[in-house]
């Protein structure tokens, strides 16, 4: 349980956790690489905890301490058939990539993960893996976990993906890193490109061309070390906490502001916050700054079309800030948030909605207006780390004292999150 009060000033200067979609990759990219992979920033979130386990039971020494890993890689074909079934926790990428992996390995494995995940869709990357030649089964033919594969060899495919999601590009592209041939991934949008960044970072050709990334079968990664820039997922919670507070201001050091991930920045500027970028510079092919973040007031705007995808994972504490907002906010073409940790559609209306806010759900968004007092509630995370943190941004506009139920949960991508608010939050 989380109990947060009202405050009245938001200010100072933190860094936040690493990037979880790095963190991941960083894992299995050492783990499939020729030699030794050392990573700094790394997330030690839950889900990333549980990527690391998943390859130490197919045979790949990993260290972890803190935000230092190193990972023994032993080759693309070095990993070990698994005795039992690989544990994903609450980790969606985390089986989504693997799947993709799993699916060139010449054994048999079985993933399964806890209820949140048994819930979300899983064809998405079974079907393009068994078009390329991949044996998978899962509940309802696939569609859900426990997923059981038998990979072996893969032949490539040109691939029109019916949704913008990094996990579904990275799982088919992972697989056609071995499959026979090129493999192309083609998006209706622009979707997280960290897989293909990263990929270049340990020596794979990859040829990124629009909306199409394509790569060649049978290339090997070499072993490296990686930087974990902050995590602008998390950063959007305190970017949140400096605009529904007014006369707020805060500097987030180390950030990642990689183009693809900086539609939270795009949106709050939209709607007359300031946010500005100093001391840009470049790590391991991804871009990174230092945000200073100011309070202003705030106008209601409109989130649609190829941003989603750029924010998809901020809506939750956009739709808190939102309620600050003096209008109409519309959030549309975010069908994709049905399918999250929890439908965060309906979790985001559920929860927000105790404090009073006005926010009507819509079949792919919401309608949030704004400005709205806020009342302390008794809140439930749901199960959802980025829903029990929106909520308590929200708790801390909100007048009288709010409680996170099932607050465990933020550990998923945000450990020590209630300390640093208690930092900034005075
Ligand atoms: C992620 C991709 C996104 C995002 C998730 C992390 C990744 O999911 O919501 O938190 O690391 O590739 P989708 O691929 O389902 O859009």
């Amino acid at each position: 349980m989380l109990k947060i009060r009202q405050t009245n000033l938001v200010s100072g200067e933190v860094q936040v956790p690493g990037d979880k979609s790095i963190s991941h990759r960083a894992v299995m990219f050492g783990a499939l690489a020729e030699g030794t992979t050392t990573i700094h920033g790394f997330l030690p979130g839950a889900d990333c905890l549980s990527t690391i386990s998943c390859f130490r039971r197919m045979g790949i020494e990993i260290e972890q301490n803190g935000d230092q890993v190193t990972v023994h890689g032993k080759g693309w074909f070095g990993l070990t058939e698994p005795a039992q079934h690989l544990d994903v926790g609450n980790s969606g990428t985390t089986i989504r990539l693997m799947a993709g992996i799993l699916a060139t390995q010449p054994f048999h494995a079985v993933m399964e993960g806890d209820e949140s995940i048994a819930r979300r869709p899983m064809r998405r990357v079974v079907a393009p893996l068994r078009e390329m030649g991949a044996k998978i089964d899962g509940r309802q033919n696939g569609e859900y976990t426990p997923l059981a594969i038998r990979g072996g060899e893969l032949t490539g495919i040109d691939y029109r993906s019916p949704v913008a999601s990094a996990q579904v590009k990275s799982a088919i592209l992972l697989a056609g890193l071995q499959a026979k041939g090129r493999t192309s991934v083609t998006e209706p949008h622009l979707s997280r490109d960290h897989t293909e960044r990263m990929l270049k970072a340990f020596g794979v050709e990859v040829v990124c061309d629009g909306l199409t990334v394509t790569v060649t079968g049978g290339q090997t990664l070499t072993g490296r070390t990686i930087h974990v820039p902050g995590d602008i997922s998390s950063a959007a919670f305190l970017i949140g906490a400096v605009m529904v507070v007014p006369g707020s201001s805060l500097v987030i050091r180390n950030v990642g502001v990689n183009p693809t991930r900086t539609g939270i920045i795009d949106a709050v500027r939209a709607m007359g916050g300031r946010i500005e970028l100093t001391n840009e510079r470049v790590v391991n092919e991804e871009p990174v700054a230092d945000l200073v973040v100011t309070h202003a007031p705030l106008t209601g705007t409109v989130i649609e079309g190829e941003l989603i995808p750029r924010l998809i994972d901020e809506i939750p504490v956009l739709a808190v800030i939102a309620t600050q907002a003096q209008g109409r906010t519309i959030i549309r073409d975010a069908q994709e948030l049905r399918v999250k940790e929890t439908d965060r559609i309906a979790t985001v209306v559920s929860e927000l909605s105790k404090f009073g806010a006005k926010v009507t759900p819509t079949e792919d968004g919401m309608i949030i207006e704004g400005p709205t007092k806020l009342t302390g509630a008794a809140i439930d995370s749901q199960g959802d780390h980025r829903i029990g943190m929106a909520m308590a941004i929200a708790g801390l506009a909100a007048q009288g004292e709010t409680t996170i139920a099932n607050a465990e949960a933020i550990n998923v991508s945000f450990p020590g999150f209630a300390a640093l608010l208690e930092k900034i939050a005075r």
